[in-house]
C-alpha cells in the first residue's frame, strides 16, 4: 500500500516541479566543493534552484540526516553520462554532505600540475581510459580522510570506485566504508545522447546540454566540451564500466542498490532519499 502511495507521489512531483525530464533541458552544476570552480558552480546551482519549488518534505528519519545525526557516506556509481554528477549536485541540496567527484578531482589535479599526476594519468583522463588504482585512490582517500568537512558532514562520492580493488580499499577502513551505494542504471543510447550534447561553463562548472543553452551571450561564448566527450572515448569509458561493474557489485553486496536513472532527475532524487531514509532508520 505504502509503495503504491509513494510511486503515485513521485509521479505527481516528477511532473510538476520543473526538475529534469528525460531529454529535457539541463542546467545543473557539480564539482569539487572546495575548488573555486565548484564554488562558482554552487552559485550557479543556487540560481537554477531558485527556478524550482522546494523539494518534497523529508520523511522524519531523513530530517535527522540534515541535523545532527552521524554524517552519511554515500557512493554513486553508473556508466559515463548516467547523471552521477547531476544527481549528486541535487542531493547535496537535501543532505548536508560534501560532493566529491573522482573525475573532477583528477581534472583539477591535472590543471594544477599536481605532482601526483604523471603523463599516463593525464592521457587516461583525456581519452577515457581508467587511471591507475594507486593514483586515483591516493587522491580520493586524501580527501575522505584528511578533509575535516568530509568527516564532519559526510560525503557523496561520485565515480569512485571504478574497479573491485578500489571498492575493497573503501571497505577496508571503517571511516571510508559507505552506508549506501547507488548504481544508476541507464541505457547506452540515452547516455550517449547526453554525453554528446553536454557543454560545460569552465568558469562556473555549470553543466548544460545543447538542448538547453544559456541566453547570456558571454556565457554562451565560453562553453566548452570535455575532451573525453567524443564517441570513440565514450565507447572506451563504457567498456571499462561494463567490464568492472559485476566485480564491484560483489564487493558491496547488499549495500548496493540499483535504480533507474533514465527518468526525471526529481524521481531519481526521491528514490535515493527514500533509500537513505530506510537506511537511516535501521
Ligand atoms: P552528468 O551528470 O555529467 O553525468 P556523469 O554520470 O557525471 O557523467 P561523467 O561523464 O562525468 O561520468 P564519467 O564516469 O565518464 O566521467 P568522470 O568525470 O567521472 O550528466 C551527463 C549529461 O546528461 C549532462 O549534460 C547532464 O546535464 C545530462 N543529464 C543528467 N541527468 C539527466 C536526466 N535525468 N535527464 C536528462 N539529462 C540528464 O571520469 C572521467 C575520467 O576520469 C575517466 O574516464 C577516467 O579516466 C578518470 N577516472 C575518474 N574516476 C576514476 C576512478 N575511480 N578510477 C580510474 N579512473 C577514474
Ligand atoms: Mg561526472
Amino acid at each position: 500500500m505504502w509503495a503504491i502511495i509513494f510511486v503515485y507521489v513521485l509521479l505527481l512531483v516528477g511532473n510538476s516541479d520543473g526538475r529534469l525530464s528525460p531529454g529535457a533541458p539541463v542546467l545543473f552544476a557539480h564539482g569539487d566543493p572546495s575548488s573555486s570552480v565548484a564554488q562558482g558552480a554552487a552559485a550557479a546551482g543556487a540560481e537554477a534552484a531558485r527556478a524550482r519549488p522546494a523539494a518534497m518534505p523529508l520523511p522524519n528519519s531523513l530530517t535527522r540526516l540534515r541535523g545532527g545525526s552521524r554524517a552519511r557516506r554515500i557512493v554513486v556509481l553508473g556508466p559515463p553520462g548516467s547523471g552521477k554528477g547531476t544527481l549528486c549536485a541535487e542531493l547535496v541540496r537535501d543532505i548536508s554532505a560534501v560532493h566529491l567527484s573522482s573525475g573532477d578531482l583528477l581534472r583539477d589535479a591535472i590543471k594544477r600540475s599536481s605532482p601526483l599526476i604523471d603523463e599516463e594519468t593525464r592521457k587516461s583522463v583525456e581519452s577515457g581510459g581508467l587511471v591507475r588504482d594507486d593514483v586515483v585512490t591516493s587522491i580520493v582517500m586524501s580527501r575522505l580522510l584528511d578533509d575535516g568537512e568530509c568527516a564532519r558532514r559526510g560525503w557523496i562520492l561520485d565515480g569512485y570506485p571504478r574497479t573491485a580493488a578500489q571498492a575493497r580499499k573503501l571497505m577496508e577502513r571503517q571511516e571510508t566504508e559507505p552506508d549506501l551505494v547507488i548504481l544508476l542504471d541507464v541505457d547506452k543510447q540515452v547516455i550517449l545522447d547526453r554525453i554528446l550534447g553536454r557543454m560545460i561553463d569552465p568558469v562556473t562548472g555549470t553543466i548544460y546540454h545543447t538542448s538547453y543553452l544559456p541566453k547570456n551571450p558571454e556565457i554562451l561564448a565560453r562553453l566548452v566540451r570535455r575532451t573525453d566527450d567524443q564517441q570513440q572515448f565514450f565507447e572506451r569509458r563504457y567498456e571499462e564500466y561494463v567490464s568492472n561493474i559485476d566485480a564491484i557489485r560483489s564487493v558491496f553486496g547488499t549495500k548496493l542498490h540499483s535504480i533507474k536513472g533514465s527518468s526525471t532527475i526529481n524521481i531519481t532524487v526521491q528514490l535515493v532519499l527514500k533509500l537513505l531514509s530506510e537506511a537511516s532508520s535501521i
